[in-house]
């Protein structure tokens, strides 16, 4: 037999299928996800998102201990307000859930890495991502808010802010104020390609944001477009972002490369709660094998051309990684 190409030939031992890998991931690439909420002594597991938990800022420190354990170095954290209204007050309340929260995880855990979720939706009565007018979000009368928000994250400690709203120009206005208030080096991550997407379905139980009527499609992204995603990418790259993120992952992994392709920063990929709730509930039902499909899928979004994965899974692969898997 006479064959010139034998593509098996690198793929006979497991030393060397590693050694020629094309995509290798690293711990230092991964955030956590976590939710805080207002009370004490709570760590309550979330229904559609079992494995993941809302804490109390007092239990906040015993988790953030696992995930520095696991080798994760990175958290992004949400709030869970006890209070709503019209305009989120309690988003930028200087004794917000998640301006306390932040107080007491540098304070425990100065080690992590803080990222924050810049957004509304959790802190309206009304659960959209903006201030309304009527039954719409509006646009210009929300940046100020978002810019508020964001400036009191970074005043109660976070390393890095992250705007999830979808508004037109909020990287900009969160950009100024921050540079007004001596923050310039703090880091902007924008979810800059975010799609209106039923996959978010398990975190609004677990944040409580659903919004109260309609949906955000006036806002977030219709999934039938590709081109649009990349002008919000290179708009949030013109605003100042330095960080761009692709939001939800697995049915989107050509926006990510296509992001990835065209771009100088770096590009994240948030895999989101319900990416994690099909896999955990085909483990949890005996269909799939959990451990094979988290790495499989981690690694397809890298290799989809992302430097940055934001995943509930995140310790579970820091742990793969460590075992050399
Ligand atoms: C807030 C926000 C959402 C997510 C991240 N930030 C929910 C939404 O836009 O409705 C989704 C994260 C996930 O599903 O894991 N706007
Ligand atoms: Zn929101």
């Amino acid at each position: 037999m006479e064959l010139t190409e034998r593509p098996r030939r690198l793929r006979s031992t497991p030393v060397l299928r590693k050694m020629v890998r094309e995509t290798r991931i690293d711990q230092s690439s991964l955030i956590y996800p976590m939710f805080v909420k207002e009370g004490k002594g709570i760590k309550e597991e979330i229904p559609t998102m079992p494995g993941q938990f809302r804490y109390s800022v007092d239990m906040l420190p015993a988790a953030l201990e696992e995930v520095a354990a696991s080798g994760v170095l990175s958290v992004m954290l949400f709030g869970i307000p006890d209070e709503k209204d019209e305009c989120g007050t309690g988003a930028w309340a200087q004794d917000g859930i998640i301006q306390k929260a932040l107080k007491e995880a540098k304070r425990t855990h100065p080690e992590l890495y803080y990222i924050t979720d810049v957004c509304m939706c959790e802190y309206t009565s009304h659960g959209h991502c903006g201030i309304l007018n009527g039954q719409q979000v509006d646009n210009d009368r929300t940046l100020p808010y978002l810019a508020k928000i964001a400036l009191s994250h970074v005043q109660a400690g976070a390393d890095m802010v992250a705007p999830s709203d979808m508004m037109d120009g909020r990287v900009a206005a969160i950009r100024e104020i921050l540079d007004q208030n001596r923050y310039e080096n703090v880091p902007i991550m924008s979810y800059a390609a975010k799609y209106a997407s039923s996959f978010y379905g398990p975190f609004r139980d677990a944040a409580g944001s659903a919004p109260a009527f309609g949906d955000r499609k006036a806002y977030q992204m219709d999934y039938h477009n590709r081109k649009e995603a990349l002008k919000e990418v290179l708009t949030d790259c013109e605003e100042g972002a330095d960080i761009i993120m692709v939001k939800p992952a697995l049915s989107y992994l050509d926006i990510i490369r296509e992001t990835a392709d065209q771009i100088l920063l770096p590009v994240a990929a948030y895999s989101v709660s319900g990416e994690y709730a099909m896999i955990k509930a085909a483990a949890q039902a005996g269909y799939v094998d959990e451990a094979a499909m988290i790495c499989e899928t981690a690694v397809s979004i890298y290799r989809a051309g992302c430097g940055i994965l934001l995943s509930y899974y995140a310790k579970e692969i820091a742990g793969f990684i460590e075992e050399g898997r």
